[in-house]
């Protein structure tokens, strides 16, 4: 069901790489919610992705930038007013990739080159994004953006090695650039922190399905899917949400503040008092 949300709304989603990603779903909910919207994602992603149907199915324009690269940022947050025919009302950024994990590398033995290239990718992106479009003062008073984060920030996950860290970074950016922007321009920057979701980027963490189940078994609501992490990410894209700022929000059913489920104590063959 639509409630015409974001009615009237413009901006730019990132990281829609397939019907999978996130990114996809967002899309999906914001164009059914009355938004217009460039899609954007890495020039070499495109090449492999089947962003062209999604553009095609919510009317959007596609406007490739690496999202380490400042001139091609400049150049999409140009070129999306240009095409939306005004200031950006809410931005996305659902960009994430780790060599080390990719290559199975441990955490005390990470390559600095790949981890240098993952907080470049994952967390700088974040900045040099923000700072681009301060800079030409592309976004409304009031605008959200938003970023996805994992609880790996907080808590140790072994098998997240480098992303752990970078996303810490992440994190860190959406608060202290939300305060700059938020007294400068009343621009809104958040994070969401969300469930394991089985996409290309989660799924290339070794050990990723059984991980998935066991989240899935703590939190008292199960995992938030991609779908519901849209929902969410279209609230605070909404005038519903103003006033939220500098904040992670946790998107995980539970997860993060469940200390141990009885679904666990039971397969860990633990009797437990009713309650
Ligand atoms: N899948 C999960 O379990 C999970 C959980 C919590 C948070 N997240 C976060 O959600 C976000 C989206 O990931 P996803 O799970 O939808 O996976 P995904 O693989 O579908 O999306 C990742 C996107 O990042 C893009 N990207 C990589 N390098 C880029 C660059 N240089 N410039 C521009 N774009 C680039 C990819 O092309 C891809 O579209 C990431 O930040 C990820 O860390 C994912």
């Amino acid at each position: 069901m639509a409630y015409n949300l974001l009615k009237g709304k413009r901006g730019i989603i990132t990281g829609a790489l397939d019907q999978n990603s996130i990114a996809w779903k967002v899309a999906e909910k914001a164009h059914e919610e009355g938004a217009t919207f460039v899609l954007t994602n890495a020039p070499i992603a495109m090449r492999m992705g089947e962003i062209k149907g999604l553009a095609e199915k919510t009317g959007s324009e596609i406007i490739p930038a690496d999202a380490t690269n400042v001139d091609e940022l400049t150049n999409l947050f140009t070129k999306s007013q240009e095409v939306l025919g005004g200031k950006i009302d809410f931005v996305l950024h659902s960009i994430g990739m780790s060599v080390n994990i990719r290559k199975n590398i441990p955490y005390t033995e990470l390559n600095y080159d790949y981890f240098q290239k993952g907080i470049d990718v994952s967390a700088l992106s974040f900045h040099k994004m923000l700072a681009v479009a301060k800079k030409l003062d592309a976004i409304n008073e009031y605008g959200s953006v938003v970023a996805l984060t994992y609880m790996a920030a907080q808590r140790v996950y072994p098998f997240y090695t480098d992303m752990a860290d970078i996303k810490a970074m992440l994190e860190s950016i959406a608060r202290s650039f939300g305060y700059h922007y938020g007294k400068d321009k009343k621009v809104r920057i958040n994070t969401v922190s969300q469930s394991p979701t089985r996409t290309t980027a989660g799924s290339g963490i070794k050990g990723f399905g059984d991980f998935f189940d066991y989240a899935n078994e703590i939190a008292p609501l199960g995992n938030a899917t991609a779908e519901d992490c849209a929902n969410y990410c279209i609230t605070l894209f909404s005038d519903l949400t103003r006033m939220v700022t500098m904040q992670n929000l946790f998107h995980d059913g539970g997860y993060s503040t469940t200390g141990v489920s009885s679904a666990i104590l039971e397969q860990l063959g633990i009797e437990q008092q009713q309650g």
